[in-house]
């Protein structure tokens, strides 16, 4: 990519008429995102896309409409800012005040827009943060009460974006516990389609906080317009996407307001999560490649380093295991040659032992009958077998049956005079408060003191929240659902603050917690509790159109056993790479295979998880699926194919039968070598120039059902 050269467009103001001189552009190398104040002083959208060469012909595009739009006044679609001020009155008029745009340390510029509200002085800015290289924008908005008394936020979005196109396609990634992220693609006609989720404790479940709009037509992987965005908030999100009567749509994004109310005090001010998008004109695999180079550099914990591939026990023992089946598992996380091993749940509690997921949960000590030298007996064993020690924790959670219930209900999230009901036998915690924020820190902060060898965690959270009442917030109970998002925030903060080093998945009963904010403080997640192959496929194609592989926690289990070891194994190297089985799952020929596949995975990691991915063929499409990922700066490159369930004679499809490469140098070499293969010996395939490989393509799918091909191809 070239650099970008950074103008610092800070305009004049025209002095008392609070009205820019000139647009206010936000750019990265491709996209232009151009404000406009009118004569009247409001503030519009001009333009949404494709850079235009020469800035100074934005001009001549007519506003579109008001940008941040709010309630009360003469729009009559769904508003992004909503206040009732203290009078009653519960319309907004926002007038520009003034801009500031400035470049950032990490490279991005920064545009701030002030906006007022004459008649009330509540002041409202509106952010948009431009990584040029990426073309990824951030936006958000922060409303300030300058009222001398209190007003209510009703709606406060992050931010919100006009489109004018012949047509529009929506492309949303929704499903259920272990079936997270199935694409489905709708046209957007007038009216209004909204996605959301009211899980509080976590993002998605129903649906993922991912969408793509495609602009005109539906766009493909190389072709068509296209926006991604993705809101940065570890609760509930609201998507909106209104068709008005003229055709043009509207993209409303932000925290949901559903029970999200709030008070905001005099002086006070509200500062929304941010809305991260970018605009591609080569399709989906553009914008995928857009967000996954802008995640590792500037947003996801330890982006820049590499992951550890890990044996887990979960599917191994799940909570039947002691302490010599758990140092056996740790030999054999040091024999197959992975990273780390990771104990799951189920090592504490002792009043009410964790041995299901009925009980235990709050009483973060380990269960001395099971684990009678506690945690620093398996630490111990790990540095003997040269293995990084991983911990299960789910400390944002209590079970009735513990402990902590017992002293602490105040602490519960639970409605006072009703019969409390049960999302997995658990109730959340009220992390609006900051004893328990104190509390939930202290769990983390008390086992990293007492074994300091714990170089992981993997921190669930299983439970949406449920009985929606806070003991803390009294009267101000539809503050909770926010206010449970910053109060993990809080947390997470102070572990990264006291634990810079440590490295942290996000789970959440599956893929419940998968967002931008959250991957601030943690470096991967875990996409699903379904590990069938088959269904990995699906799901991590559907991640994939926003995270980086780094990110997506993909484990090889004995879930579709029919499906042979190589296969789930490829399938799980096209993410961070772990294992979750006993080697007693496998026999010997399959045991050698996985220690081969971890150092061939080893050697790949650099192109899997820091390299440009290109999604060949998706699995949506038939009975093939094939990604490639492809080094940096024009290197090397590793192709996977996978032959799901091909039908009785059936043929390749001609599109699939010469499988076309992408992302390659068309004047180089390359050598093309099928390795991984179950008999160890490397099949040379030949040399042929990236051109031939990206126009003509070779036959690389089979007609076998579950097979799985890993092809290198390096540069000469
Ligand atoms: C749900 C997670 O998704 C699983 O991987 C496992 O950690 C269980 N919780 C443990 O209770």
């Amino acid at each position: 990519m070239k650099p970008f050269i950074l103008t610092l467009a800070v305009s004049a103001m025209i002095p008392g008429a609070n009205i820019a001189a000139e647009e206010i552009m936000v750019t990265t190398n491709n996209t232009a995102l151009v404000l406009d104040v009118a004569d009247n002083g409001r503030l519009y959208q001009k333009y949404l896309g494709k850079k235009l060469r020469n800035a100074a012909e934005y001009k001549a595009i007519p506003n579109a409409a008001e940008a941040y739009i709010t309630h009360g006044m003469e729009d009559y679609y769904e508003p992004a800012l909503h206040i009732n001020h203290a009078d009653g009155n519960p319309s907004t008029l926002l007038t520009y005040v003034s801009h500031t745009a400035g470049a950032q340390p990490d490279g991005s510029t920064l545009t701030t827009v002030t906006l007022t509200d004459k008649e009330y002085s509540d002041r409202v800015k509106l952010f948009y943060q431009a990584y040029p290289e990426t073309d990824i924008i951030k936006s958000w908005s922060e409303i300030t009460n300058g009222e001398k008394k209190p007003v209510e936020l009703e709606k406060y979005a992050s931010s919100m974006l006009h489109f004018n196109a012949p047509a529009y396609y929506l492309t949303q990634y929704n499903g259920d516990w272990a079936s997270e992220v199935n694409a489905t693609e709708l046209p957007l006609s007038f009216g209004k389609k909204e996605l959301d989720t009211k899980l509080g404790a976590r993002a998605n479940m129903f649906v993922s906080p991912i969408f793509q709009v495609s602009l005109g037509e539906s766009a493909t992987e190389d072709a068509g317009d296209v926006l991604v965005g993705t809101l940065g908030w570890t609760g509930n999100f609201r998507f909106t996407f209104e068709v008005d009567h003229q055709g043009a749509l509207r993209v409303i994004s932000g925290i949901n307001p559903y029970f999200s109310k709030r008070t905001l005090a005099k002086g006070e001010t509200f500062t929304t999560p941010e809305f991260i998008f970018t605009l591609s004109n080569e399709g989906r695999g553009k914008a995928s490649r857009n967000f996954h180079d802008w995640a590792r550099k500037y947003q996801l914990n330890k982006g820049d380093e590499t992951r550890m591939t890990l044996l887990n026990n979960w599917e191994a023992t799940y909570f039947d295991f002691d302490e010599e089946k758990l140092k056996k598992l740790i030999g054999e996380a040091r024999d197959l040659g992975v990273d780390m091993f990771l104990l799951d749940d189920g090592w504490f509690a002792n009043k009410y032992p964790r041995k299901g997921d009925t009980q235990g949960l709050g009483d973060w000590e380990e269960t001395a009958d099971k684990l009678p030298n506690g945690i620093g007996a398996l630490t111990e064993e790990a540095r003997r077998c040269g293995v990084k020690f991983g911990l299960w924790i789910e400390p944002e959670m209590v079970n009735p049956r513990s402990e902590l219930y017992e002293q602490h209900k105040d602490w519960v999230i639970t409605l006072p005079n009703r019969d409390e009901y049960y999302f997995r036998n658990q109730l959340v915690l009220d992390l609006s408060n900051p004893e328990v924020q104190d509390y939930v820190f202290g769990v983390v902060d008390k086992l990293k003191t007492k074994y300091p060898d714990i170089a992981f965690f993997k921190w669930d959270c299983n439970s949406p929240i449920t009985n929606i009442y806070s003991n803390y917030e009294k009267m101000n109970q539809s503050h909770l659902y926010v206010d449970y998002v910053r109060g993990l925030y809080k947390v997470l903060d102070r572990i990264k603050a006291k634990y810079p080093g440590l490295m942290m998945m996000m789970c959440s009963g599956g893929g419940g917690r998968s967002d931008y904010e959250g991957l601030k403080y943690f470096t991967e997640f875990w996409p699903s509790d379904n590990t069938d192959p088959v269904e990995r496929l699906y799901i991590q194609w559907g991640f994939s159109q926003i995270f980086p592989a780094k990110t997506l926690c993909a484990h090889v289990t004995t879930w579709n056993s029919s499906a042979p070891v190589k296969f789930r194994t490829n399938v799980a190297m096209m993410g961070k790479l772990g294992f979750d089985l006993k080697l007693d799952d496998m026999n010997k020929d399959e045991v050698e295979y996985c220690k081969r596949a971890i150092r061939n995975y080893n050697v790949l990691k650099p192109i899997i998880l820091e390299g440009d991915q290109y999604r060949l063929v998706s699995p949506y499409s038939g009975e093939h699926t094939s990604t490639m990922y492809v080094g940096k700066n024009d290197g090397d490159a590793v192709v996977f194919t996978f032959d799901i369930y091909p039908r009785y004679k059936q043929s390749i499809h001609r599109s699939e039968a010469q499988l076309r490469m992408k992302g390659l140098n068309p004047a180089a070499t390359y050598r093309v070598t099928e390795i991984d293969r179950t008999d160890g010996k490397d099949r040379q395939i030949g040399e042929y120039s990236g051109d031939y490989l990206m126009t003509v393509g070779l036959p690389l799918f089979t007609l076998n059902r579950l097979t799985s091909r890993v092809f290198t191809v390096n540069k000469l």
